[in-house]
């Protein structure tokens, strides 16, 4: 593939994988919201920077050498705490290759893969024998979000909760796979194999426990859980019960069956498991009816995508059978996790669009604020904040909190001031004029009710992540291409973001729940030895410490920031994704350091770390991704001829998607 087709944020194959991100930077937003303030003028033309990049990763040398004394200096410096950095660890150095590489001094394992089983009664993983019912009793493909619920109060003894966001078939079926001219093109589905996909989606709960030292999966746990495509859900909130959500199988507009592209997600602080709904649209096929009223609703959601086949074997999924089925999905889920027959709840009130997270913490009084990415280019960032007051000591009087409360899309204004303006049905432009005859039509039609507001369009809103511990908000906005010279703001300072950036909030008076506050950016990500590209890492970070594309992240319970990156292209970058360590306090704010990285092909997802921060889980999606791609690793099918391939392959090697456990070797805390 030539430097000149290939956009950063997007992988121009046939995969699975790049048809959803690129639906994911699609941009369906038409409005015309006015972009404010504060031109930067960094312009360069998308060939000068790839060619840029790419001298940079084929010789490492050529870095300038400004980068170079940096990294001299950071290096001395990141074993100790000279630079008054919060991180004390030895950085990876970024590269690509088969494997994962974590920081000296660490141990980086396997937990749990693709197709393991959770159960004492789960069938063992057959890759050349999958089936439906074995994989719903087994670990789902594609781990995104990573939570983990304490069981009796420990650090070391818990209920792990997984997202699994998405299925890559061709890295998944055997014999599914030919090239042709250059392409891989993968066979159409059976039923047989949209089966296996729909159980492969979802997320899984399951005990873990650290034993003398090493994490263990406990298969008797009597909370262990699949939660599928398949699963029967209930709809609550304003919008359950709604005609525009009644299907012929479900005339109550209440019952859902399943949950799709679960990305990340959260654990709320009365130990639910909250799953995001992203990327629906793919999921859906055929045409709506002539004239019909949702025509306009899914074309600013970008419904139908048809990047799954399901909707050949399943109405549900075939607009022209089921026109109302894709408002049923784009919500956030919640899940008690202490009741594995419980229906999980698709909580409307937090409203509907690509949610990519669900992070949350208890405001001063005692309300608990979600905050929400609607990852696309040009949408949006949200805040919901609940009526109700959450209650450390009573469980069940919280089960209901998400129902009721406030959803905020976020202004950001060119002098730094951030408003968050409501999205209540009756105020401002919220009304019948503009066809919402209630709140539940402004929840159905999120997205469009925060066009009319004046929210301002931001580059792909990913994981959002609140710091208990310094009071701030971190947003990870993870790049788009497609913004303009004239559509830059203060917020979005550059055209043509390739590499995306990081947004720091911070609330009026520490009050989470704050209507107003303001904002800054933390870091602007990309190579900065590459003058064009504008990133503004500290002159602390190595060449190892820079990073583009942030989309999940963690706070520890120390608040220091991580960043997990999905997108960095080795041929471009040099480097795979991995997990990047971030001062944001004192002099050194806005340094970063490589702590992780993930095997060829894989995005980082997760992190999540244990109460006890003795504990990194993070997540390895979709590794050997990428195909023909990347020689000599490329391999167009985890079947194919791996022992030739890679003469070292061991089969422990996180080529599954897979859960990696951190620790340290001493049993210390991570990164202290
Ligand atoms: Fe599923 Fe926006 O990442
Ligand atoms: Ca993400
Ligand atoms: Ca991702």
């Amino acid at each position: 593939m030539t430097d000149d087709t290939r956009d950063h944020d997007t992988q121009e194959s046939p995969f699975r994988t790049s048809l959803l991100e690129e639906a994911e930077g699609e941009g369906s937003n038409p409005t015309v919201n006015p972009t404010m303030g504060e031109l930067i003028s960094i312009r360069f033309s998308r060939r000068g920077l790839l060619k840029g990049s790419l001298a940079v990763s084929a010789i490492a040398s050529t870095v300038g050498p400004l980068a170079l004394l940096s990294a001299e200096k950071a290096n001395a410096a990141s074993t100790t705490t000279g630079n008054g950095s919060a991180f004390i660890f030895v950085e990876v150095e970024a590269g690509v290759d088969q494997t994962h590489h974590v920081a000296e001094g660490y141990d980086a394992e396997v937990l749990l893969r693709w197709g393991d089983p959770l159960f004492a009664d789960s069938p063992a993983f057959d890759p050349k024998s999958q089936s439906a019912d074995a994989q719903r009793r087994q670990f789902g493909y594609n781990n995104d979000y990573v939570g983990f619920i304490p069981l009796d109060g420990s650090a070391e003894h818990g209920l792990l909760v997984v997202n699994h966001e998405y299925t890559n078939e061709h890295l998944m079926f055997p014999g599914i796979v030919s090239v042709a001219e250059g392409k891989l093109k993968v066979a159409p589905a059976d039923q047989k194999r949209v089966d296996i996909e729909m159980a492969a989606h979802g997320g899984t709960i399951v005990e873990i426990r650290k034993v003398d030292g090493k994490w263990q999966v406990v298969r008797e746990g009597k909370l262990n859980r699949r939660i599928t495509s398949t699963t029967p859900m209930q709809l609550s909130g304003p919008v359950a019960g709604h005609d525009r959500l009644k299907t012929k199988d479900d005339p109550t507009g209440t019952q859902v069956i399943g949950t799709l592209n679960n990305c990340a997600g959260g654990v709320t602080p009365w130990g639910t498991y909250v799953m995001a709904e992203e990327n629906f649209h793919g999921y859906f096929l055929g045409k709506l009816p002539e004239g019909h009223r949702e025509a306009a609703n899914y074309k600013r959601y970008g419904v139908p995508e048809a990047t799954y086949e399901w909707g050949n074997f399943y109405d549900r999924f075939d607009l022209s059978k089921e026109p109302n089925e894709p408002n049923r999905f784009g919500w956030i889920v919640e899940v008690d996790v202490n009741d594995p027959n419980a229906a999980p709840k698709k909580r409307t009130a937090l409203g509907r669009f690509k949610h990519e997270g669900a992070e949350s913490i208890v405001a001063k009084d005692g309300r608990v604020v979600f905050y929400l990415g609607d990852d696309e280019r040009f949408d949006y960032v949200y805040k919901f904040v609940t009526a109700g007051r959450f209650d450390p000591n009573n469980r069940t009087a919280n089960l209901d909190l998400l129902d009721s409360g406030t959803l905020y899309v976020a202004k950001f204004d060119a002098d730094g001031a951030l408003n968050w303006l409501p999205l209540t049905f009756g105020e401002g432009p919220l009304t019948a004029a503009n066809g919402f005859a209630s709140q539940a039509d402004v929840l159905i039609e999120t997205r469009r009710a925060a066009d009319l507001l004046g929210a301002t369009k931001m580059d792909r809103p990913e994981d959002i992540q609140p710091n208990g511990v310094n009071g701030k908000v971190y947003v990870m906005l993870t790049n788009n291409t497609r913004r303009k010279d004239d559509q830059v703001d203060a917020a979005n300072p550059r055209a043509k973001n390739a590499f995306g950036h990081i947004i720091e909030l911070t609330e009026a008076e520490g009050d989470f729940a704050a209507t107003k506050g303001t904002w800054e950016v933390l870091l602007k990500c990309g190579d900065p030895s590459v003058a064009a590209v504008g990133a503004s890492f500290s002159t602390d970070t190595t060449r190892n410490g820079w990073f583009g594309m942030p989309d999940n992240c963690a706070v520890d319970s120390a608040g220091r920031l991580w960043v997990a990156t999905d997108g960095n292209n080795p041929k471009e970058t040099g480097r795979t994704d991995g997990l990047w360590a971030v001062d944001v306090e004192g002099g050194a704010r806005a340094t970063s350091k490589l702590f992780f990285r993930v095997p060829v092909g894989a995005e980082m997802c997760g992190p999540l770390f244990t109460p006890d921060d003795r504990t990194a889980f993070v997540a390895v999606q979709h590794p050997g991704d990428g195909g023909t791609d990347w020689a000599p690793f490329g391999r167009p099918s985890y079947y194919e001829d791996l022992s030739t391939r890679w003469p070292d392959f061991k089969d422990d090697m996180p080529v599954r998607p897979a859960v990696v456990v951190i620790t340290k070797k001493d049993g210390g805390k991570i990164g202290a």
